[in-house]
């Protein structure tokens, strides 16, 4: 009995040994699958929220806080720029080229409403962020980004996801990730 307790004991270890042994070896791959697996609508409804999220945390913020407030909207702007730049140079043309005559206008639509969203930064950035002009701005920047957001979500996302393959979305989730780390790059340098 003591040996055949031992025996299962030690057919118990070496597969928890072997399991621990291969989970060390994934570890390092880890990061790899999840940057190939990210598809281009994960990526973007990510960006959505963190903004949506500063914007709300900017309202939130006293004007007492008047640095904060500073930082929070020079960041909400470089984010801001860095998604949409990236998404005009890989997303729309994507769409537009990929046979999907049912988004073209969404497409075009989507371009007027990132001028629309950069008309609104630029504005803002001419403004004292402790003035009561600021906030009215800033609900307008928000209620435009909500519409977009809307859109893209809701229409585009829709025909992309119904009409690209699995493997042709993350292969623009690839191309919209480098693209941003470069565009980020250029704009700390
Ligand atoms: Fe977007
Ligand atoms: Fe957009």
């Amino acid at each position: 009995m003591p040996r055949r307790r031992n025996g299962s004991n030690l057919a118990k270890w070496g597969i928890i040994g072997g399991a621990i042994a291969g989970g060390a070896a994934l570890i390092p791959l880890i990061p790899l699958i999840k940057k190939r697996a990210m598809r281009v609508t994960t990526i973007l409804k990510k960006d959505h929220r963190l903004v949506s999220g500063m914007i709300l945390t900017l309202q939130m913020t006293p004007r007492i806080n008047g640095m904060v407030r500073k930082t929070l909207y020079a960041q909400i702007r470089n984010d801001l720029m860095v998604h949409a730049q990236a998404e005009e140079e890989v997303l729309y043309p994507a769409m537009r080229n990929f046979m999907f005559t049912e988004a073209r206008s969404n497409v075009d639509e989507a371009y007027r409403d990132h001028q629309q969203i950069k008309d609104l930064l630029n504005d803002l950035g001419t403004i004292d962020p402790l003035s009561d002009a600021f906030d009215g701005k800033l609900a307008d920047l928000k209620r435009s980004i909500q519409h977009h957001v809307e859109q893209e979500e809701g229409e585009m996302f829709r025909i992309l996801t119904q009409r690209m393959s699995t493997d042709q979305q993350q292969e623009l989730g690839r191309r919209i990730h480098d693209r941003k780390i470069d565009l980020k790059m250029r704009m700390a340098a």
